[in-house]
C-alpha cells in the first residue's frame, strides 16, 4: 500500500489490525458526533496565503516546558498501543526520541514505565488517571519520579469511561468477545505473529507491576468501568501537587472556566481536549473551544491541543488558533499499527514536510509568528 499522506496510515492500520483493535482506536463515544466535529471544524479553519515574503528558511523548532523540541508536536497517551505493534509503546517512544519530541506513556499501556524508560534516550512523560485504588497512584508517581519522568500528564476528562458503541460490535466487549477476537487474529496473520505471539506479555504493564500479578486484557472495557473514579475533584490534584515534584499538564480541558481553575491550581500547562471524541459526545470540538480558552489563559501557561489532528496543516491551524504545541493520538496510533517505529518516524516526517511547505506558502518563518493574524477572517472572501 502506498503511503503518500499522513492520512494513508489509517487504511493501512485497518488492513493490519484485527477489527476489535482498529475500532477501539478509530471509534468514539456514542454517535461519534464530536469525533467527526473535531476533524470537520478543524478543516474549516482557513489559513491566510501570503506571498513574496522571501521565504528561504522556515524554523519548526520550539521550547516547551523548558524542553527543546524539533517540532511543536508531542505524542499523547494511547491506551493499549502495545497491542498495535510489537511492544508498541517502546517503538513509539523511540520514534519520538529520534524526532526530538516528547512521548507520553499511558497509564493503561501494555509496556510498563520501566520498559519504556530503559529503551528511550530521552526523559518520557507519563499520563495518569485517578483510579479508585489511590495506592496505585502513589506507587505510580514514585516509580515515575525514580525513572526520570519530567512531566505528568494528568487526564481529567475520564471520571468514567464514555460508552463506545463500536466495542460490542467489534468484539472488544460483548457476547463471545474472546472467540471473536481469536477469529479476527487468525484473519490477520501478520498481526497475529508480530504482536499476538511475539509481542507478549499482553497485559496492563503498569497495573501488573503494582499488583505483582498479571492484569489480563480479556475484559479491558470492564476493567476501565470498575477502576475509574467518578469522585475525582480538585482535592485529588492538590494531593498530586504535594506528592509530585515535577511538572503537571492537565489534559482534558474544554471550557474557559476549567482553564482558569487549572491556572489557579498552578498547572504547568493544559491540554485542550475532548479525548478525541471518546468521552462526552455532543460537546464542542477542540478547534471551536480554543479561542475562549486561549483568551482565558492568556500567556500565563502553555496551551496544548489535541483531537482531530491528522496532518501537518492541522498542526498549523491549532498553532494559529493560539496553541503552543499539539498532542497526537490516533494519527500516530495508525502509523504505529501500520509500520511500527518506522511508521511513526515516517508520519512525523510527513507532518514536518507539510508544515514546512505550508508555512512557506503562508509567509511565516517561525512558529512564534503564527497566531490569529494568520487566519482568514470571516468577513474575507465573501
Ligand atoms: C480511552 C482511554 C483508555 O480513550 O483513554 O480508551
Amino acid at each position: 500500500m502506498i503511503i503518500a499522506s499522513p492520512r494513508d496510515f489509517r487504511r493501512a492500520a485497518q488492513q493490519r489490525l484485527p477489527r476489535f483493535l482498529f475500532d477501539y482506536v478509530d471509534g468514539g463515544a456514542l454517535d461519534e458526533v464530536t469525533l467527526k466535529a473535531n476533524e470537520t471544524d478543524l478543516s474549516k479553519i482557513l489559513l491566510r496565503q501570503r506571498v513574496l515574503h522571501a521565504m528561504d528558511k522556515v524554523d519548526l523548532s520550539t521550547t516547551l516546558l523548558g524542553q527543546d523540541l524539533a517540532l511543536p508536536i508531542t505524542l499523547g497517551p494511547v491506551g493499549l498501543s502495545g497491542m498495535l505493534a510489537r511492544r508498541g509503546e517502546v517503538q513509539a517512544a523511540q520514534a519520538a526520541a529520534k524526532a526530538r519530541i516528547p512521548y507520553t506513556l499511558s497509564t493503561v499501556s501494555v509496556c510498563p514505565l520501566a520498559e519504556i524508560a530503559a529503551a528511550s534516550s530521552q526523559p518520557i512523560w507519563f499520563q495518569l488517571y485517578v483510579l479508585k485504588d489511590r495506592g496505585f497512584m502513589a506507587d505510580a508517581l514514585a516509580r515515575a519520579a525514580a525513572l526520570g519522568v519530567t512531566t505528568l500528564v494528568f487526564t481529567v476528562d475520564m471520571p468514567t469511561p464514555g460508552s463506545r458503541y463500536r466495542d460490542p460490535h467489534s468484539g472488544m466487549s460483548g457476547p463471545w468477545a474472546g472467540t471473536r477476537r481469536l477469529v479476527q487474529a487468525m484473519l490477520h496473520p501478520r498481526w497475529a505473529l508480530d504482536v499476538g505471539l511475539l509481542g507478549r506479555p499482553h497485559d496492563l504493564g503498569n497495573i501488573s507491576v503494582y499488583r505483582g500479578q498479571s492484569t489480563g486484557l480479556a475484559d479491558y472495557i470492564g476493567w476501565l468501568g470498575a477502576n475509574f473514579d467518578p469522585s475525582i475533584g480538585w482535592q485529588d490534584l492538590d494531593w498530586i501537587r504535594q506528592t509530585w515534584q515535577g511538572q503537571i499538564l492537565i489534559k482534558g480541558i474544554l471550557d474557559p472556566d476549567d482553564a482558569r481553575d487549572a491556572v489557579s491550581f498552578g498547572a504547568d500547562g493544559i491540554v485542550v481536549s475532548n479525548h478525541g471524541g471518546r468521552q462526552l459526545d455532543g460537546t464542542l470540538s477542540t478547534a471551536a473551544a480554543m479561542p475562549g480558552i486561549v483568551e482565558a489563559v492568556g500567556k500565563s501557561i502553555p496551551v496544548l491541543a489535541d483531537s482531530g489532528i491528522r496532518s501537518g496543516v492541522d498542526v498549523l491551524r491549532f498553532l494559529a488558533l493560539g496553541a503552543d504545541a499539539v498532542m497526537l493520538g490516533r494519527a500516530y496510533a495508525y502509523a504505529l499499527a501500520a509500520g511500527g517505529e518506522a511508521g511513526v518516524s515516517r508520519l512525523l516526517a510527513l507532518f514536518e514536510a507539510e508544515m514546512r511547505t505550508n508555512m512557506t506558502l503562508m509567509g511565516v518563518k517561525k512558529l512564534a509568528d503564527l497566531g490569529p493574524h494568520c487566519l482568514v477572517q470571516p468577513s474575507q472572501g465573501k
